[in-house]
């Protein structure tokens, strides 16, 4: 293992590699020759950005941004990486939008619950003015927290709800809330090796609406995640309740957002709108054919296994989500989760008929 706080021991590791990452790609000798002394207005470094990466050279993306200003900082390996991950040929992003909530053209995705476990959609969001893991002081966190508490207590009706510290949660709860889809993994050592323990749990906790449909995680990798989620398969009140919380956060809160990349996030893999949709969806003869992957790519899917990212599928459950987040918007992002879940339903089912 390179010595982790060394640039040069991480960029030797990973540039002797056959690491298929984006970062590895986009980060040619030269590239890395222009960034190497470069430091951002947080105190970011070219080391700070790599350092998951280097270390797990399986990484898909590889890169995180070590604040907001990391992106334009270091942006001969940032631009080109985002825009091989989401698809675009442009880097910018469209304004919000969500839709017409009264009209949105979709709701419940299976009616007769044959395929869908449960629904979830999440968006991540910064704080205005704070570094990201690897320059976020103890500090920054515990008062990132303070302002996202104050803020939580705006929310009313289904929405209201309390907020658990981290560091208030016996270790059994924590695993339990864990297990039931709802609380962060505090053990992936791709997000530890990216600075995402730091003061760990200092500044952590999670939010839960009395109904537990709505969720906010705070300070885990990003600042905020908002997330909506409910059992069965109808999206579109998952969607109306998340849209319903945001913009309720939204009037107490000042968010990060970027002229070209949309709201700002740890890793690029989250820019724009930030929305990760999913589905915990049956599909035990589909993901047996070899061309699964390769299914779920050409709809602009992505899937993992049950217990989040870097998790296993159990029982021939998948978490099924879209996998592009910039460069369209909100409603768009959602639709094309929605139009690829169909298409996998289809395809199960027809799987299903012939074995009959
Ligand atoms: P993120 O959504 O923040 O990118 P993960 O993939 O790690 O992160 O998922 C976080 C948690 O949310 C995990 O416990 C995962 O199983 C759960 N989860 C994701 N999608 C769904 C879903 N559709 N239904 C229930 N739980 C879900
Ligand atoms: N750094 C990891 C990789 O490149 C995760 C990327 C996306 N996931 C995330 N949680 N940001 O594979």
């Amino acid at each position: 293992m390179p010595d982790k706080s060394s640039l040069e021991n991480l960029w030797e590791r990973v540039s002797k590699s056959d690491s298929k990452s984006l970062m590895k790609k986009h980060l040619t000798p030269s590239v890395y020759k222009r960034l190497k002394d470069k430091v951002t207005n947080y105190g970011g470094s070219l080391a700070d950005c790599i350092r998951s990466g280097a270390v797990h050279l399986k990484s898909h993306c590889g890169i995180y941004a070590s604040d907001p200003d990391a992106y334009d900082t270091f942006s001969d390996v940032f631009y080109p990486v985002i825009k091989d991950y989401h698809k675009v040929d442009k880097l910018e992003h469209p304004a919000p939008d969500f839709g017409d909530l009264d009209d949105l053209g979709f709701g419940d995705l299976d009616p007769k619950n044959q395929f869908i476990n449960s629904t979830r959609i999440r968006v991540g969001r910064s704080h205005a003015n704070y570094g990201f893991p690897p320059t976020t002081s103890k500090d920054d966190r515990i008062e990132m927290e303070k302002i996202t508490v104050d803020a939580l207590r705006s929310l009313r009706g289904e929405l209201a709800g309390k907020y658990y510290s981290l560091q208030g949660m016996t270790p059994e709860v924590q695993k339990q809330m864990t297990e039931d889809h709802f609380l962060f993994r505090d053990d992936d050592p791709v997000l530890g090796d990216a600075n995402g323990y730091d003061d760990w749990p200092t500044g952590r906790g999670i939010f839960f609406s009395n109904n537990k449909k709505f969720l906010v995680w705070v300070n885990e990798e990003d600042h905020l995640r908002i997330i909506s989620m409910q059992q069965g398969g109808n999206l579109a009140e998952v969607w109306k309740r998340l849209v319903k919380g945001l913009t309720t956060l939204e009037k107490k809160l000042t968010f990060a957002h970027h002229p070209k990349f949309g709201y700002l996030t740890f890793c690029p893999t989250n820019l724009g709108t930030t929305l990760r949709a999913s589905v915990h969806i049956r599909i035990p003869n589909l993901s047996q054919r070899k061309d699964f992957k390769e299914v779920c790519e050409s709809l602009n899917l992505q899937p993992r296994g049950i217990h989040g990212e870097h998790s296993d599928s159990v029982g021939g459950v998948y978490d099924i989500s879209n996998k592009r987040r910039m460069g369209l918007s909100e409603i768009e992002a959602v639709q094309e989760m929605r139009k690829g879940v169909e298409k996998i339903i289809q395809l199960e089912s027809q799987l299903r008929n012939t074995k009959k």
